[in-house]
């Protein structure tokens, strides 16, 4: 493809840093950013993208990114495609939801797009923002017949998007997406499992919760490691991953029900797997309150508290000072 336009929609943590990636590699990325607020349209002026109404993206640009909350994944892309039928652009354009749905809801999604000229690219992002060196990885799948449209989507990477193409067999449309809902499920989910243990290892008595961190210490180091390195950076995202749990929980209780080997009944007993990551939506929405909590009193509450803490002791217990 010779030189893209791109858009990034919307300007966020990740959104801003990906078309910062773009616009210093030499594209024109353009974004909208009615509506946004103060924070956002910072971010995307520091990031070089220009504002522009959605029908003119999707008359310009030759591929969209959809990169903000998964929750209003769905009605973008169909504000995306009305946009582009009033726009009427000649040539082909193609959308990439980059958000982390399950693949229920990304098919949904492709389905908006049926009948029309819009290129389909179902992608996971894997990893944190762009940062220096640092590129996290965009892996993405496609419809059996639009390996075109992928191969096109995976030549971005020339442009510094850091695409990997999945396929293979029965490779499609949601699959980039259940692999981003089974990592984060595995990565998220042992950052909960380990914050709700400390909180009710604690809540039991904080002579508890100390113990559980020497035991820790003595018999799962790395895990312990694990909760120091990953709870400072859990509390501000927080309020992020409870839909992204809820997500993942959809997306295993989906899995279950077409199941090809389990019984009726057995799916029914079975389906108690996919409260695990709704358990842990409810976990991250309480952590979440106690940061808002924390920050309107100007003081850590409870929670934080108990958390900051098992991380300081932690560290003086795997760091010993001198
Ligand atoms: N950040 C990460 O490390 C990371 C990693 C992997 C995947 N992702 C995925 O990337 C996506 C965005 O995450 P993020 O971290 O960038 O979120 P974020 O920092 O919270 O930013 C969300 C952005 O979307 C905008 N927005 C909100 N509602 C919108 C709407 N209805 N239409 C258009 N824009 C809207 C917000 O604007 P306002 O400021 O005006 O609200 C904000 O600019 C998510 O799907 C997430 O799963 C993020």
């Amino acid at each position: 493809m010779a030189q893209p336009v791109l858009a990034v929609v919307a300007a966020g943590a990740m959104g801003a840093a990906v078309g910062k990636r773009l616009t210093t590699a030499g594209l024109t990325v353009l974004t909208t950013l009615a509506g946004r607020s103060a924070a956002t349209r910072k971010r995307a002026a520091d990031a070089g993208l220009e504002d522009a109404a959605l029908a003119d993206i999707a008359a310009r640009a030759h591929w969209t990114l959809s990169i903000l909350p998964p929750s209003e994944a769905e009605t973008f892309a169909k504000a995306f495609r009305d946009a582009h039928q009033q726009a009427a652009p000649t040539r082909p354009v193609g959308f990439a939801d980059c958000n982390a749905v399950n693949p229920t809801t990304v098919k949904r999604i492709a389905a908006l797009f049926k009948g029309t000229p819009i290129k389909f690219v179902d992608a996971g992002i894997i990893g944190g923002p762009p940062q220096g060196d640092y590129d996290p990885v965009f892996y993405a799948s496609a419809a059996p017949e639009d390996t075109v449209e992928l191969d096109e989507f995976a030549s971005l990477k020339q442009w510094g998007l850091n695409v990997k193409a999945l396929r293979g067999e029965g490779a499609g449309v949601g699959d980039a997406s259940a692999l981003k809902m089974s990592y984060a499920g595995i990565t998220k989910g042992i950052i909960g499992i380990c914050t709700t243990m400390v909180l009710s290892a604690h809540a039991s008595s904080p002579a508890t919760a100390n113990a559980l961190l020497h035991e820790l210490s003595d018999s799962q180091p790395v895990i312990l490691k694990r909760i120091i390195g990953s709870t400072p950076g859990m509390l501000p995202k927080a309020y992020r991953w409870v839909g992204e749990m809820e997500e993942i929980s959809a997306f295993v209780a989906d899995g279950l029900s077409h199941a090809e080997s389990s019984s009726t009944q057995a799916q029914i007993e079975g389906a108690g797997e996919g409260l695990t990551h709704l358990g842990l939506a409810r976990l991250y929405e309480r952590v979440a309150k106690a940061l808002t909590d924390t920050e309107e009193k100007g003081e850590d509450t409870a929670e934080v508290k108990v958390l900051k803490n098992f991380v300081k002791d932690a560290k003086e217990v795997v760091e010993p000072k001198k």
